[in-house]
């Protein structure tokens, strides 16, 4: 079924990028801009189950199906995929300009939100606190989390969260590891070089389906993921559209359904 999903879906990627140039030149003749504006990079931060992952040298999940989705109901042509650090993918937006659009289950945030600008909301998630599954270290409120080594993905909210615990003088700074991926910080995490991870609820679920792991409790922080531009990119008044659209018609559901997300 999902297999079937992504096959209907390349064959259709295919046939717009045969006929790109005729919108291209459409789109050029608009864009007061020198590049045409038909094209868009998108960039992920894959480790980050069920949203980007790696599966058989292959980048899935629920983020890229959805922004590839939301890309082709908006008219462009999605360029292959750019798959770096999390902590990179802003600067790669709003400085290098590497890509054009951020799908990594990225916290709306108004200090990014002075850097970049977000589409409306497309997901929303908690943070947990995740644990080995039936180990020594089960904590069940924040202050339980005193002396505990705690792991984090570099530039998250999770981190965010960690150096919270440190202001309140739950943890010493000593207490907490930062990684580039929650994929290391877990397996950290199972060899138990580390006690705790903070990391969001959805992706703490996956990894507890299919590792040693657990979440011991979570903490409402209300985020909300949102698909990430440049701010001087009006393509994202297309996207929200878009957007809009697959949530309205369906393919939301489809793709949400697929990644067990809903
Ligand atoms: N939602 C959290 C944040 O925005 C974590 C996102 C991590 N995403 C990823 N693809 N590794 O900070």
């Amino acid at each position: 079924m999902s297999r079937r999903y992504d096959m209907d879906r390349r064959a259709y990627i295919k046939t717009i990028g045969a006929g790109g140039a005729v919108a291209a030149f459409a789109g050029c003749t608009t864009d007061d801009s020198s590049s045409s504006n038909e094209e868009i990079v998108p960039g992920t931060a894959s480790g980050f189950p069920p949203f980007e992952l790696t599966r058989d040298g292959e980048l899935v999940g629920f983020d890229i199906e959805l922004a590839e989705a939301v890309i082709d109901e908006a008219g462009y042509d999605h360029a292959e995929w750019t798959d770096i650090e999390f902590a990179s993918l802003i600067p790669s937006l709003s400085q290098s300009e590497d890509i054009d659009m951020i799908a990594a289950a990225m916290t709306i945030t108004d200090e990014r939100a002075e850097q970049i600008a977000f589409t409306d909301p497309y997901y929303e998630a908690n943070q947990a606190i995740l644990v080995r599954a039936g180990g020594s270290i089960q904590p069940e409120e924040q202050e339980d989390l005193s002396g505990v080594e705690i792991g984090v993905q570099s530039g998250t909210t999770g981190e965010n969260l960690a150096e919270g615990l440190i202001e309140d003088g739950i943890i010493s700074g000593n207490n907490l590891s930062v990684y580039d991926n929650y994929t290391l910080a877990v397996e950290d995490l199972t060899s138990e070089l580390i006690g705790a991870i903070v990391i969001d609820t959805p992706v703490a679920r996956d990894f507890e389906s299919n590792r040693d792991v657990a979440v011991a409790f979570t903490i409402p922080t209300g985020e909300q993921y949102g698909f990430g531009m440049r701010q001087d990119d009006d393509r994202i008044e297309d996207i929200n559209d878009a957007l809009a659209t697959v949530r309205e018609n369906g393919t939301y559901e489809e793709i949400a359904n697929e990644w067990d997300v809903l």
